[in-house]
Order: C-alpha cells, then structure tokens, then sequence
C-alpha cells in the first residue's frame, strides 16, 4: 500500500512558518505582505478558491485586498484596476482568478499585471524566466508538488516523469520544473495515443489533467509516485481527483489524495510567494 502524502498538514506547517515571517518583516522593517485578489464574475469554484485565499492570508497576518467584480465588467474597467493595483505600494503581489468571463482576453489581463508582483507566474516575462530555468514567482501548483515531493524525500533527479495535461496554469510549468530538477520528462495528455503505456513508463505520475478517477490502477508501474492535481466535482456534489485513488494505492509508493493533497499546498505557495515579493522591497 502506497505512502499517502498528506498536503494538508504540509501546508499547514509552511503557512505557520510564513506567519513567523510575516510577523518579522512587520516588526522590524514595517512592511505588512499585501495580496489583492480581483475576481469577476460568480463562477461558484472560483468563489470558493477565492474565498480560502483571503483566509489563508489573513491567518498569516498578511494584507488582503479584495475586487469582486460583475461577470459582465468591461476589459477596460480590470485593466484600470489591474494599473491601479500595480502602483499601490501596499500591494506585493496581484493574482487574477481564472478563468476570466469569455468576453475579456486573458492573455491580456495577464501581461497588464507587473511582473514583479504577479505571484501566480502567469506573465510571460515570468514563464520565460521559468523556462530558461530561473523563477522569479514560480506557478503556484506546480510550485506545490514540487515541495510536496520534497518534503516525502522523493528526489526526481534521473527519473521518468509523466506529466498528464498541458494546460499553462499546471502541465508546462509543471514539466519545465521538474526538467530544471533533472528530471526526464514526458507531458502527456487526454489525446495522447495509449497513454496508458505512456503513463506505465512513469516512475513519478502528475495527473492534471482534470478527467474524474482517469488514471486506474492497472495504469500504475509497480512502486510509482502518483501525484494528483485534479478537483474535479461530481454530480453527487462531492469532489474527486484525476486519480482513481482506491485502484492506484496498492500500486504506487507514494500517492497524494484529492481533496487534501496538492490543493491546500497551491495556497501556501502564494502566500510564500507573495511573502517573497514583500521581502523584495526590504
Ligand atoms: N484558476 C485555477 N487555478 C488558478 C491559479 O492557480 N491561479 C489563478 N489566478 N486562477 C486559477
């Protein structure tokens, strides 16, 4: 039976970690870590994620800024907030919940936010420094499973990694951190051909990939490490990862669950991340 990780006291220990810090920098340089959170729009997930970021802030002792917008507020209208944010000296790091209403482009709203306080790594200043192997603010989640793996003792220096999805927020930033940890890494995803014998090759799995229970047991090399990004809700309401957790723990090594794994750690690298911005200004 498979090691099962547990994020959520991960991630509780680096957030009671970060309100030392937090507490630090306030007593002896004045600075109080400030995230704004600009949402638009009512998407019910994106509330809850939303949600539990100002929370999380808060606990750390760390300044919250929130901007709930309509789902129908013109790009112009974030822009200007966006450019507002950016100047505001109590603001270290801006994070723009996706995904946007369809009107607005992204991509847009994105490249609008300073490089030097977008704790989500989003602009492309940011993923270029991440691809040539030295972040600024690397991507929360992947950033996550990164520290997950380390604190489990699982180095993947010289092992085949099978990163399922593409996606910018996880699959890319995740394969190019693990390739920067010498790493030999496949990204795969839901077209990929017999991705289950891709993903049999796999000493470490990160499914993100975003499909309920794909990836089963018989998909599992004996002894992998089975990392789960996906939060996936079902029609019960309940909420399940990528990974048919009951048919892949008697065959990994280690596994994370989902909720409880890599979700809670997402958090808690925002916060660092927005910590590190504050600390930038020391
Ligand atoms: N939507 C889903 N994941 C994320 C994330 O990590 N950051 C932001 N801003 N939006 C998301």
């Amino acid at each position: 039976m498979a090691h099962v990780i547990d994020g959520k006291k991960i991630a509780t220990e680096i957030r009671e970690d970060l309100r030392q810090e937090v507490q630090i920098l306030r007593d002896r340089h004045g600075i109080v870590p400030g995230l704004a959170v600009v949402i638009a729009g009512a998407d019910p997930a994106s509330q809850v994620y939303v949600r539990m970021k100002r929370k999380a802030c808060e606990q750390a002792g760390m300044a919250s800024f929130h901007h709930e917008l309509p789902g129908d507020v013109s790009e112009q209208v974030l822009l200007d907030l966006i450019g507002r944010l950016n100047a505001d000296t109590a603001v270290h790091g801006i994070l723009t919940q996706l995904p946007l209403p369809g009107h607005i482009c992204e991509q847009r709203v994105l490249e609008a936010i300073s490089p030097d306080k977008d704790v989500d790594g989003f602009h492309p200043y940011n993923v270029g420094l991440l691809t040539i192997g030295s972040p600024r603010f690397p991507p929360c989640t992947p950033q996550g499973v990164m520290e997950l793996l380390r604190v489990a003792g699982i180095d993947p220096r010289g092992q085949r990694v099978v990163v399922v999805g593409r996606s910018n927020i996880v699959g890319k930033p995740m394969a190019l951190l693990l390739l920067a940890a010498h790493a030999t890494v496949t990204i795969a995803h839901s077209r990929t051909p017999e991705l289950m014998r891709v993903v049999r090759e796999a000493d470490i799995v990160v499914a993100a990939v975003g499909r309920p229970r794909m990836i089963k047991g018989e998909w599992i090399k004996e002894g992998a490490v089975v990392i789960d990004v996906g939060t996936n809700r079902l029609p019960d309401g309940s909420l399940c990862g990528d990974v048919d957790f009951d048919s892949v723990v008697g065959h990994a090594s280690f596994i994370t669950p989902s909720p409880g794994g890599v979700g809670p750690m997402t958090i808690a690298m925002l916060l660092q991340n927005t910590v590190n911005s504050a600390k930038a200004r020391v």
